[in-house]
């Protein structure tokens, strides 16, 4: 369990999102000293403690109350929560903000040639992806069946090398379907980044901190606008 006077975030220790949510802390003021090894920083001027971790750990780090606070991608956060409801384990959060950051969606892709002709053209195919959870849930909702091989990253390469008919993956610019010859055929989830806190109320010293701090965050997004 976390202490009680300080407040802990979890952040992605490295991925798209940490450097954005490192640049949003330091513009809230919060001197830290982030170095690669370091994996508890603490916050030198404010009661605050800065766990870096993997982005898939993040949610169920908040869910269980380990951490007070985490900023995580919408997608891992949806994509956990549906695990974890599934498994019978904890799910509940509170999503305290979204954040301007860390844009990007979940997207179906095939390869070059395949001929798509609507969401029933994926109908029994096998699909690799790091979010099966988001996958199964639309295809439930698209009257499908669909397959579904897991892979943590450089899920692209599954078409190519015969593990997967096709890939659902996050797609930012759309360079990497590009290099790898997958066109990109269905949308289903748009995802940003969100700073998240635990469902059970705060000790009043923690709230207090993240009383200072939200109005900071909510400043350093408008003036991004
Ligand atoms: C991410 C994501 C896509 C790619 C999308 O992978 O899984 O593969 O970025 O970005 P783009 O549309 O701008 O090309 P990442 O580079 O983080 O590597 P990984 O999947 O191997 O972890
Ligand atoms: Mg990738």
């Amino acid at each position: 369990m976390t202490t009680e006077t300080r407040l802990r975030i979890a952040m992605q220790k490295s991925g798209r999102l940490s450097d954005d949510t490192q640049a949003l802390l330091k513009k809230c003021g919060l001197k830290l000293n982030v170095s690669d090894r370091r994996l508890l920083a603490h916050v030198t001027n404010m009661p605050i403690d800065i766990m870096r971790v993997r982005s898939s750990d993040i949610p169920g780090l908040v869910m269980d109350g380990v951490c007070d606070l985490g900023i995580v991608g919408d997608n891992t956060l949806e994509e956990t929560a549906l695990e974890r409801e599934r498994m019978g384990n904890k799910s509940a959060y509170i999503r305290t903000t979204g954040l301007n950051f860390g844009g990007c969606r979940l997207s179906i892709a095939m390869p070059e040639g395949f001929n798509y002709q609507g969401v029933k053209s994926l109908d029994g195919l096998r699909f690799a992806t790091t979010y099966p959870q988001l996958l199964n849930r639309y295809a439930r909702e698209q009257g499908i069946n669909v397959e579904f091989c897991l892979l943590k990253g450089s899920v692209e390469v599954a078409p190519r090398v015969g593990l997967a008919d096709g890939i659902c993956d996050l797609v930012s610019t759309g360079a990497t379907l590009e290099a790898n010859g997958l066109i990109e055929v269905e949308e289903i989830f748009r995802s940003k980044a969100s700073l998240i806190q635990t469902a059970s109320s705060l000790s009043t010293p923690k709230q207090q901190i993240l009383d200072t701090l939200l109005p900071r965050i909510q400043g350093v997004m408008k003036a991004k606008e």
